[in-house]
């Protein structure tokens, strides 16, 4: 039985070492001394890496969980309303107190391994310049949805795509989703000039499926498989 524990976020070469018992009872101080443990016959098991939390790092950002101290940043962000509508929808302003309770809250949620919201942030000096999220998970089919916004203040920098980049490079390699999807607004020459560039394939369209800004809206489904990001990016 120790052998087959299909327990989710058991790392599968702890099952498969029969290393299940001594990895719940030393889980805790191995991390915290940062190192490794062993198994009967000697093979390497890093639990540090092989439990630990994937740095998702690349050249301009890197992508991080959000803290309470971000209220500031990303209620600056909500302030903007043209960004906001292209990335979601409008809602009322919101007060500054409600702001810092929901980024506490945020902060403070257990996130699923593969639904999540982030923070990019720069590389330079670790300031939130925007944040993305995975959203309609699908496991079954292996397939995915994200969201993405980045502050106007730092637009056409390349933060949005290496943000993605990063997040794809998550999803299908280290937790085998094999498309990612991504519904654009079709006024949203950015997001579309954006999503072509990264090298989707516009999949569909979806007609007049929106209203924001005293119109209707189509949305445009753009996807990438697993083999066509690996052609481009790996
Ligand atoms: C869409 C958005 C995420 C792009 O973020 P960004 O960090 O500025 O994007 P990048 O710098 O990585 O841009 C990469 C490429 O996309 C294209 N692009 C991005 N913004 C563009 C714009 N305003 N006009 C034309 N092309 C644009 C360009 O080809 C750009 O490369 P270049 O700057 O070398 O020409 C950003 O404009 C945004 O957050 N908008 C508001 C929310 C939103 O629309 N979210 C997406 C919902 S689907």
């Amino acid at each position: 039985m120790r052998h087959r524990d299909r327990r989710p976020g058991l790392p599968a070469e702890v099952a498969a070492a029969g290393l299940i018992d001594e990895y719940r009872v030393r889980v805790h101080p191995v991390l915290a001394g940062g190192g490794e443990i062993r198994s009967r016959n000697r093979w390497p098991v890093c639990l540090a890496s092989c439990h630990g939390i994937v740095r998702l790092g690349g050249e301009r950002v890197r992508l991080r969980g959000r803290e309470p101290e971000d209220w500031e940043a990303f209620h600056a962000f909500d302030e903007d309303s043209e960004a906001v509508r292209n990335g979601w929808r409008l809602e009322p302003p919101r007060s500054v107190a409600r702001a810092k309770k929901e980024t506490t809250e945020d902060a403070e949620k257990e996130w699923d391994l593969d639904e999540f919201s982030l923070v990019i942030v720069t590389k330079q000096d670790d300031a939130p310049v925007g944040s993305i999220n995975t959203h309609t998970v699908d496991r079954l089919h292996g397939t995915f949805s994200y969201g993405i916004a980045v502050g106007t203040p730092h637009h056409r920098k390349g933060y949005a795509s290496e943000a993605i980049v990063l997040v794809l490079r998550y999803m299908f390699y280290e937790r085998r989703f094999q498309k990612a999807e991504a519904w654009v607004y079709s006024s949203n020459e950015a997001s579309l000039a954006l999503h072509r560039r990264l090298g989707f394939v516009e999949e569909g369209r979806r007609r007049r499926s929106r209203y924001a800004n005293g119109r209707y809206d189509d949305e445009v489904l753009f996807g990438m498989t697993v083999e066509e990001y690996t052609e481009r990016y790996a």
